[in-house]
Protein backbone atom coordinates (compact mmCIF):
# COMPACT_ATOMS: atom_id res chain seq x y z
CA UNK A 1 0.00 0.00 0.00
CA UNK A 2 2.98 1.95 -0.22
CA UNK A 3 2.20 3.41 -3.78
CA UNK A 4 -2.04 3.67 -3.05
CA UNK A 5 -3.53 6.16 -4.36
CA UNK A 6 -6.23 8.02 -2.09
CA UNK A 7 -7.05 10.29 -3.86
CA UNK A 8 -6.52 10.27 -7.88
CA UNK A 9 -8.33 12.25 -11.33
CA UNK A 10 -9.74 10.06 -13.74
CA UNK A 11 -9.93 11.63 -17.18
CA UNK A 12 -12.65 12.02 -19.31
CA UNK A 13 -13.15 8.43 -20.79
CA UNK A 14 -14.66 8.91 -24.92
CA UNK A 15 -17.93 7.35 -25.63
CA UNK A 16 -19.19 7.68 -21.66
CA UNK A 17 -21.44 10.35 -20.19
CA UNK A 18 -18.79 10.59 -17.05
CA UNK A 19 -16.81 13.35 -17.56
CA UNK A 20 -13.16 13.95 -15.70
CA UNK A 21 -13.64 13.32 -11.98
CA UNK A 22 -12.02 12.83 -8.38
CA UNK A 23 -11.74 9.25 -7.27
CA UNK A 24 -11.61 8.91 -3.54
CA UNK A 25 -10.75 6.10 -1.51
CA UNK A 26 -13.32 6.59 1.24
CA UNK A 27 -10.51 6.25 4.23
CA UNK A 28 -13.50 6.43 6.87
CA UNK A 29 -14.25 2.64 5.60
CA UNK A 30 -10.42 1.19 5.95
CA UNK A 31 -9.51 -1.60 7.10
CA UNK A 32 -12.36 -3.27 6.32
CA UNK A 33 -13.70 -2.16 3.30
CA UNK A 34 -12.59 -0.66 0.31
CA UNK A 35 -14.71 1.65 -1.47
CA UNK A 36 -14.74 4.48 -4.23
CA UNK A 37 -15.98 7.59 -4.42
CA UNK A 38 -16.46 9.10 -7.83
CA UNK A 39 -17.56 12.83 -7.97
CA UNK A 40 -17.12 16.20 -9.48
CA UNK A 41 -19.83 17.27 -7.36
CA UNK A 42 -18.41 20.28 -4.66
CA UNK A 43 -20.30 19.64 -1.77
CA UNK A 44 -19.41 15.89 -1.85
CA UNK A 45 -15.96 16.61 -1.90
CA UNK A 46 -15.91 19.56 0.81
CA UNK A 47 -17.99 16.56 2.76
CA UNK A 48 -15.18 14.16 2.08
CA UNK A 49 -12.40 16.22 3.27
CA UNK A 50 -14.76 17.38 6.33
CA UNK A 51 -15.14 14.01 7.44
CA UNK A 52 -12.18 12.29 6.75
CA UNK A 53 -12.98 10.07 3.91
CA UNK A 54 -10.01 11.74 2.42
CA UNK A 55 -7.41 13.04 4.91
CA UNK A 56 -3.53 14.08 5.97
CA UNK A 57 -2.37 17.31 5.08
CA UNK A 58 -0.96 16.38 1.58
CA UNK A 59 -4.22 14.59 0.43
CA UNK A 60 -6.59 17.36 1.45
CA UNK A 61 -4.44 19.98 -0.90
CA UNK A 62 -4.33 17.38 -3.99
CA UNK A 63 -8.30 16.83 -3.36
CA UNK A 64 -9.51 20.28 -2.97
CA UNK A 65 -6.74 21.20 -5.89
CA UNK A 66 -8.94 18.31 -8.10
CA UNK A 67 -12.09 19.65 -6.39
CA UNK A 68 -11.69 23.44 -8.06
CA UNK A 69 -10.49 21.78 -11.67
CA UNK A 70 -13.85 19.41 -11.44
CA UNK A 71 -15.63 23.24 -10.71
CA UNK A 72 -13.73 24.44 -13.61
CA UNK A 73 -15.26 21.72 -15.90
CA UNK A 74 -18.02 21.90 -14.90
CA UNK A 75 -18.22 25.63 -16.59
CA UNK A 76 -16.08 25.00 -19.15
CA UNK A 77 -18.64 25.72 -22.13
CA UNK A 78 -18.87 29.08 -20.60
CA UNK A 79 -16.54 32.13 -20.73
CA UNK A 80 -12.88 32.21 -19.18
CA UNK A 81 -14.86 35.01 -16.53
CA UNK A 82 -17.02 32.21 -15.70
CA UNK A 83 -14.35 29.78 -15.42
CA UNK A 84 -12.34 32.17 -13.06
CA UNK A 85 -15.67 32.97 -11.18
CA UNK A 86 -16.60 29.22 -10.56
CA UNK A 87 -12.75 28.28 -9.59
CA UNK A 88 -13.28 31.22 -7.04
CA UNK A 89 -16.49 30.10 -5.89
CA UNK A 90 -15.10 26.53 -5.30
CA UNK A 91 -11.91 27.53 -3.61
CA UNK A 92 -14.06 29.48 -1.50
CA UNK A 93 -15.99 26.84 -0.56
CA UNK A 94 -13.36 23.74 -0.04
CA UNK A 95 -11.82 26.46 2.19
CA UNK A 96 -13.95 25.80 5.16
CA UNK A 97 -13.88 22.19 5.48
CA UNK A 98 -10.68 21.89 7.72
CA UNK A 99 -8.80 24.59 9.36
CA UNK A 100 -5.31 23.08 10.37
CA UNK A 101 -3.89 21.34 7.59
CA UNK A 102 -2.48 24.13 5.64
CA UNK A 103 -1.94 22.81 2.48
CA UNK A 104 -5.78 22.59 1.68
CA UNK A 105 -5.14 26.44 1.65
CA UNK A 106 -1.39 26.01 -0.27
CA UNK A 107 -3.35 23.80 -3.06
CA UNK A 108 -6.83 25.86 -3.14
CA UNK A 109 -4.58 29.55 -3.59
CA UNK A 110 -1.85 28.29 -6.02
CA UNK A 111 -5.26 26.60 -8.19
CA UNK A 112 -6.77 30.30 -7.98
CA UNK A 113 -3.36 32.16 -8.92
CA UNK A 114 -3.40 29.61 -12.20
CA UNK A 115 -6.75 30.07 -13.07
CA UNK A 116 -6.18 34.16 -12.99
CA UNK A 117 -2.97 34.34 -14.37
CA UNK A 118 -3.61 31.69 -17.46
CA UNK A 119 -3.48 33.40 -20.74
CA UNK A 120 -6.01 31.02 -22.21
CA UNK A 121 -8.80 32.00 -24.32
CA UNK A 122 -11.58 30.02 -23.63
CA UNK A 123 -13.34 28.42 -21.23
CA UNK A 124 -12.62 25.06 -22.12
CA UNK A 125 -8.86 25.81 -22.51
CA UNK A 126 -8.91 26.96 -19.35
CA UNK A 127 -10.44 24.00 -17.52
CA UNK A 128 -8.46 21.80 -19.56
CA UNK A 129 -5.55 23.89 -17.68
CA UNK A 130 -6.86 23.97 -14.32
CA UNK A 131 -7.34 20.01 -14.32
CA UNK A 132 -3.20 19.64 -15.59
CA UNK A 133 -1.96 21.66 -12.76
CA UNK A 134 -4.13 19.53 -10.34
CA UNK A 135 -2.53 16.56 -11.39
CA UNK A 136 0.86 18.60 -11.22
CA UNK A 137 -0.16 19.15 -7.26
CA UNK A 138 -0.36 15.62 -6.83
CA UNK A 139 2.59 14.06 -9.10
CA UNK A 140 4.80 17.14 -7.50
CA UNK A 141 3.52 15.62 -3.72
CA UNK A 142 4.17 12.31 -5.11
CA UNK A 143 8.10 13.09 -5.94
CA UNK A 144 8.32 15.38 -2.46
CA UNK A 145 7.23 12.27 -0.76
CA UNK A 146 10.15 10.06 -2.36
CA UNK A 147 12.38 12.72 -1.74
CA UNK A 148 11.39 12.63 2.04
CA UNK A 149 12.15 9.02 1.93
CA UNK A 150 15.18 9.28 0.20
CA UNK A 151 16.28 11.70 2.99
CA UNK A 152 14.70 9.83 6.16
CA UNK A 153 16.02 6.40 5.34
CA UNK A 154 19.63 8.37 5.88
CA UNK A 155 18.87 7.86 9.62
CA UNK A 156 17.56 4.27 9.94
CA UNK A 157 19.85 1.47 10.29
CA UNK A 158 18.88 -2.53 10.06
CA UNK A 159 17.41 -3.58 13.03
CA UNK A 160 15.87 -0.02 14.04
CA UNK A 161 12.65 0.28 15.35
CA UNK A 162 10.35 3.05 14.43
CA UNK A 163 7.12 4.77 16.79
CA UNK A 164 4.90 6.72 14.43
CA UNK A 165 1.31 8.27 15.84
CA UNK A 166 -1.43 8.62 13.51
CA UNK A 167 -1.20 8.47 9.42
CA UNK A 168 1.48 10.15 7.26
CA UNK A 169 1.80 6.96 4.93
CA UNK A 170 0.78 6.51 1.25
CA UNK A 171 -2.83 7.11 2.75
CA UNK A 172 -2.21 10.29 3.46
CA UNK A 173 -0.18 11.64 0.58
CA UNK A 174 -0.84 11.45 -3.26
CA UNK A 175 1.08 8.05 -2.38
CA UNK A 176 4.62 6.82 -0.29
CA UNK A 177 3.60 9.27 2.45
CA UNK A 178 6.02 11.46 4.64
CA UNK A 179 6.35 9.72 7.89
CA UNK A 180 6.48 6.32 6.66
CA UNK A 181 8.08 7.01 3.51
CA UNK A 182 11.90 6.75 5.05
CA UNK A 183 10.41 2.77 6.24
CA UNK A 184 9.70 1.94 2.53
CA UNK A 185 12.93 3.10 1.74
CA UNK A 186 14.86 1.42 3.84
CA UNK A 187 12.66 -1.85 2.88
CA UNK A 188 13.96 -0.82 -0.65
CA UNK A 189 17.42 -1.00 0.49
CA UNK A 190 17.29 -3.92 2.31
CA UNK A 191 17.53 -3.00 5.68
CA UNK A 192 15.07 -4.16 8.17
CA UNK A 193 12.70 -1.85 10.26
CA UNK A 194 10.18 -2.34 12.28
CA UNK A 195 7.15 0.03 13.56
CA UNK A 196 5.18 0.82 16.87
CA UNK A 197 2.23 2.42 15.67
CA UNK A 198 0.40 4.27 18.60
CA UNK A 199 -3.69 3.56 17.94
CA UNK A 200 -4.33 7.26 17.74
CA UNK A 201 -7.32 8.07 19.38
CA UNK A 202 -10.18 8.83 18.80
CA UNK A 203 -10.34 8.13 15.17
CA UNK A 204 -8.01 5.47 15.16
CA UNK A 205 -6.03 6.27 12.14
CA UNK A 206 -2.54 4.49 13.55
CA UNK A 207 -4.86 1.42 13.97
CA UNK A 208 -7.06 1.45 10.99
CA UNK A 209 -4.84 2.95 8.27
CA UNK A 210 -1.19 2.69 10.01
CA UNK A 211 -0.65 -0.75 10.36
CA UNK A 212 -3.14 -1.30 7.56
CA UNK A 213 -0.67 0.06 5.04
CA UNK A 214 2.37 -1.00 7.01
CA UNK A 215 1.09 -4.46 6.61
CA UNK A 216 0.29 -4.48 2.98
CA UNK A 217 3.66 -3.85 2.23
CA UNK A 218 5.22 -5.95 3.93
CA UNK A 219 6.69 -4.01 6.87
CA UNK A 220 6.93 -5.72 10.42
CA UNK A 221 4.24 -3.64 12.24
CA UNK A 222 2.87 -3.24 16.14
CA UNK A 223 0.16 -1.61 17.36
CA UNK A 224 -0.08 0.15 20.41
CA UNK A 225 -2.48 2.21 22.44
CA UNK A 226 -2.12 5.59 22.50
CA UNK A 227 -1.29 5.45 26.70
CA UNK A 228 1.02 2.50 26.08
CA UNK A 229 3.66 4.79 24.20
CA UNK A 230 5.61 5.56 27.49
CA UNK A 231 5.99 2.48 28.51
CA UNK A 232 7.00 1.05 25.37
CA UNK A 233 9.87 3.55 25.11
CA UNK A 234 11.04 3.09 28.96
CA UNK A 235 11.06 -0.91 27.76
CA UNK A 236 13.74 1.00 25.09
CA UNK A 237 11.73 -0.99 21.88
CA UNK A 238 12.03 2.97 20.24
CA UNK A 239 15.12 4.12 18.06
CA UNK A 240 14.07 6.95 16.60
CA UNK A 241 9.91 8.82 16.58
CA UNK A 242 8.76 10.23 12.79
CA UNK A 243 5.42 11.79 12.54
CA UNK A 244 3.97 14.04 9.85
CA UNK A 245 2.41 17.78 10.09
CA UNK A 246 -0.28 19.81 9.36
CA UNK A 247 1.37 22.80 9.28
CA UNK A 248 4.96 23.69 10.34
CA UNK A 249 5.27 27.61 11.87
CA UNK A 250 8.25 29.75 10.75
CA UNK A 251 9.77 29.54 14.10
CA UNK A 252 9.38 25.23 13.92
CA UNK A 253 6.66 24.85 16.10
CA UNK A 254 4.59 21.78 14.28
CA UNK A 255 1.06 21.04 14.37
CA UNK A 256 0.41 16.85 14.00
CA UNK A 257 -3.10 14.81 14.91
CA UNK A 258 -3.51 15.02 18.67
CA UNK A 259 -0.93 13.51 21.02
CA UNK A 260 1.40 13.89 19.08
CA UNK A 261 3.29 16.76 21.36
CA UNK A 262 2.56 14.05 24.35
CA UNK A 263 5.06 11.55 22.16
CA UNK A 264 7.61 14.29 21.76
CA UNK A 265 7.75 14.60 25.22
CA UNK A 266 7.61 11.22 25.99
CA UNK A 267 10.67 10.92 23.45
CA UNK A 268 12.79 13.96 24.84
CA UNK A 269 12.54 12.07 28.64
CA UNK A 270 14.06 8.90 26.93
CA UNK A 271 16.14 10.84 24.60
CA UNK A 272 14.90 8.89 21.42
CA UNK A 273 14.89 11.51 18.64
CA UNK A 274 12.00 12.63 17.33
CA UNK A 275 11.62 13.82 13.78
CA UNK A 276 8.80 15.55 11.71
CA UNK A 277 8.46 14.72 8.13
CA UNK A 278 6.71 16.84 5.90
CA UNK A 279 6.32 18.44 2.16
CA UNK A 280 7.68 22.30 2.11
CA UNK A 281 3.74 22.77 1.14
CA UNK A 282 3.14 21.81 4.55
CA UNK A 283 4.99 25.54 6.30
CA UNK A 284 3.53 28.85 6.72
CA UNK A 285 5.75 30.98 6.88
CA UNK A 286 2.77 33.60 7.92
CA UNK A 287 2.58 31.82 11.05
CA UNK A 288 5.30 32.72 13.49
CA UNK A 289 4.69 30.74 15.63
CA UNK A 290 2.36 27.49 16.85
CA UNK A 291 0.41 29.94 18.55
CA UNK A 292 -0.89 31.46 15.56
CA UNK A 293 -1.83 27.45 13.68
CA UNK A 294 -5.81 27.40 14.00
CA UNK A 295 -7.02 23.76 15.96
CA UNK A 296 -9.20 21.99 14.84
CA UNK A 297 -12.81 21.09 17.29
CA UNK A 298 -13.78 17.91 16.01
CA UNK A 299 -17.89 16.90 17.60
CA UNK A 300 -18.38 15.12 20.70
CA UNK A 301 -19.63 12.08 19.09
CA UNK A 302 -16.60 11.22 18.07
CA UNK A 303 -15.20 10.47 21.39
CA UNK A 304 -18.62 9.41 23.28
CA UNK A 305 -20.06 7.20 20.15
CA UNK A 306 -17.20 6.27 18.44
CA UNK A 307 -17.97 4.32 15.50
CA UNK A 308 -21.08 3.70 16.77
CA UNK A 309 -21.34 2.77 20.31
CA UNK A 310 -21.63 4.75 23.09
CA UNK A 311 -18.83 4.38 25.51
CA UNK A 312 -19.39 8.03 28.11
CA UNK A 313 -22.58 9.10 29.46
CA UNK A 314 -24.86 11.22 27.78
CA UNK A 315 -24.30 14.59 27.80
CA UNK A 316 -21.00 14.31 29.41
CA UNK A 317 -19.11 17.82 28.17
CA UNK A 318 -16.13 16.66 25.74
CA UNK A 319 -13.49 18.59 24.71
CA UNK A 320 -12.37 17.54 21.50
CA UNK A 321 -8.94 19.04 19.70
CA UNK A 322 -7.98 17.45 16.77
CA UNK A 323 -4.37 18.43 16.30
CA UNK A 324 -1.65 19.88 18.85
CA UNK A 325 1.78 21.56 18.33
CA UNK A 326 4.72 20.29 19.54
CA UNK A 327 7.55 23.50 20.08
CA UNK A 328 10.11 23.31 18.04
CA UNK A 329 12.59 23.06 21.12
CA UNK A 330 11.63 19.08 21.39
CA UNK A 331 12.27 18.43 17.75
CA UNK A 332 15.44 16.93 16.66
CA UNK A 333 14.89 17.51 13.16
CA UNK A 334 12.34 18.37 9.80
CA UNK A 335 12.68 16.18 7.04
CA UNK A 336 11.71 18.09 3.99
CA UNK A 337 11.91 16.82 0.21
CA UNK A 338 15.02 19.02 0.49
CA UNK A 339 17.22 16.88 2.83
CA UNK A 340 17.03 16.41 6.72
CA UNK A 341 17.10 19.49 9.03
CA UNK A 342 18.72 19.26 12.13
CA UNK A 343 17.06 22.45 14.66
CA UNK A 344 18.61 23.43 17.80
CA UNK A 345 15.99 22.04 20.27
CA UNK A 346 17.24 21.96 23.86
CA UNK A 347 19.03 20.50 26.23
CA UNK A 348 18.11 17.38 27.76
CA UNK A 349 18.22 19.16 31.33
CA UNK A 350 15.67 22.02 30.02
CA UNK A 351 13.42 19.75 27.94
CA UNK A 352 10.54 20.68 29.91
CA UNK A 353 10.66 24.31 30.67
O1 LIG B 1 -7.17 14.28 10.95
P1 LIG B 1 -6.21 13.69 9.96
O2 LIG B 1 -6.31 12.19 9.85
O3 LIG B 1 -6.30 14.38 8.62
O4 LIG B 1 -4.78 14.02 10.56
C1 LIG B 1 -3.66 13.63 9.81
C2 LIG B 1 -2.37 13.94 10.48
O5 LIG B 1 -2.30 14.51 11.54
C3 LIG B 1 -1.13 13.58 9.70
O6 LIG B 1 -0.10 13.20 10.56
C4 LIG B 1 -0.68 14.82 8.90
O7 LIG B 1 -1.74 15.31 8.13
C5 LIG B 1 0.47 14.53 8.03
S1 LIG B 1 0.03 13.49 6.66
C6 LIG B 1 1.41 13.24 5.70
Amino acid sequence: MRNSKPIDWVPEQTGTMMPGHLHILDQTLLPTETVYIDTTDQEAVWHAIKTLQVRGAPAIGVAAAMGVAAAAQDRRSGTVDDVCAAVDNAADYLATSRPTAVNLFWALDRMRRAAHASSAATGEALARELVDEAIAIRDEDLAMCRAIGEHGATLLKDGDTVLTHCNAGGLATSGFGTALAPIYVAQEQGKRVSVYADETRPLLQGARLTAWELMQAGVDVTLICDNMAAQVMKEGRIDIVFVGADRIAANGDAANKIGTYGVALLARAHNIPFYVLAPTSTNDSAAATGADIPIEERGAVEITEGFGRRTAPANVKVYAPAFDVTPAKLITGIITENGVQETTGCSQASWAK
